[in-house]
């Protein structure tokens, strides 16, 4: 599997020349496992073929997550027809898989991730945001993507001293930016939909402070098994990194000024932005379903992110993007009006 992997992601950074066209595609089912071989001539100026290698191995925040390019043989070969693309997608039908998927977990769409990141979704992404080298090219090229967003964020709150400033880490992961806030001496409140998440945050969080020496008084941050709309409470800042991807935009609105409701200064919001672009790319990643494409993805408007904060009172000061090959998030920072300079 993992030289599999290899194979496949060599050949496609060898491949990298912007602009491919879809050739032909075929899906099949062997041993059990699903195959598929697309055919992918470069041409032109954008470097889609490691945009659509993300979609297809499930790559970063803006996709879906998978194990990489594993069980999927993706070959560079010559010829270009739209057509055959076009076959390949009214072929998948990521619907009905997304309806088989929630039928199995007996659940709605919120019981499915909740129970994708107690479970599968955990282990990957436990790897992803830690330091094990078990990991793979896609994954290690997402851990590094993740690692800027985090550290654009802490450059953002770090125009002015953290210690006892209070923040809400919505949607904490593994504490990726909590811990981080703790040592620099804010009281962070952080929580996720997942107890997997939190109980691995808190671990991590008890190493972190207790290894501490930067001298700033530190408090543990409390964590909570929550979701995001049970979340309360006022903090001075709000955080909520990739977390909106779960939520269709007819419910990330709503989700994004509950969000807002919750912080007094400031608003810290990261998202997989949806673009055309970005949502062809989506849209061929789903002809490749894998075993932990367990929950819908959902790319959003920057446009409307801005609409929902503005209905509300709040205004985008900066905002900033992070590309890498297998990861993609619009990063942005809202304040009230009134505070606005
Ligand atoms: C891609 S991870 C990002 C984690 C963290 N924000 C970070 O940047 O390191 C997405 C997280 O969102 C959590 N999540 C998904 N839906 C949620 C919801 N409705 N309420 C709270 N957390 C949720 C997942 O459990 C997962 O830990």
């Amino acid at each position: 599997m993992a030289g599999m992997a290899a194979t496949a992601s060599t050949t496609l950074r060898s491949s990298f020349c912007p602009a491919p066209e879809f050739a032909s595609s075929n899906v099949g089912v062997r041993g059990g496992a699903r195959i598929v071989r697309t055919h992918v001539q470069a041409s032109a100026a954008l470097p889609v073929v490691e945009l659509a290698a993300q979609v297809v191995s499930g790559g970063g925040l803006g996709v879906i997550e998978s194990d990489g390019i594993s069980g999927l043989q993706f070959a560079v070969a010559g010829g270009g027809a739209i057509a055959a693309l076009a076959a390949a997608l009214s072929f998948a039908d990521p619907e009905k898989r997304r309806q088989k998927q929630a039928a199995e977990t007996g659940g709605d769409e919120k019981a499915v991730v909740r129970n994708y990141f107690n479970t599968k979704g955990f282990e990957r992404w436990n790897r992803i945001y830690g330091e094990t080298d078990d990991v793979n090219t896609v994954q290690l090229d997402i851990r590094t993507g993740h690692a800027q967003t985090v550290e654009k964020v802490l450059r953002f709150l770090g125009d002015r001293p953290l210690e006892g400033v209070t923040v809400c880490d919505a949607g904490c992961g593994t504490g990726s930016l909590s811990i981080p806030l703790a040592l620099q001496g804010a009281h962070v409140y952080a929580s996720d939909i997942s107890s997997a998440m939190v109980e691995e945050a808190a671990r991590r969080a008890g190493a972190a402070l207790s290894s501490s020496s930067n001298g700033k008084p530190t408090q543990t941050p409390k964590f909570e098994a929550c979701d995001l709309e049970s979340i309360t409470g006022k903090y001075d800042t709000v955080a909520c990194l990739d977390v909106l991807i779960h939520y269709p935009q007819d419910k990330a609105s709503a989700m994004v000024q509950h969000l807002a409701s919750l912080a007094e200064n400031r608003l810290l919001l990261s998202f997989a932005p949806y673009t055309l672009y970005y949502s062809v790319l989506k849209r061929i990643g789903e002809l490749f379903p894998g075993p932990s494409k367990a929950t819908r993805a959902y790319l959003h408007a920057e446009d409307d992110v801005e609409a929902a904060l503005k209905e509300v009172g709040w205004v985008v000061r900066r905002r900033e993007m992070t590309g890498t090959k297998f990861y993609f998030s619009r990063l942005l920072e809202a304040v009230p009006a009134a505070k606005a300079q």
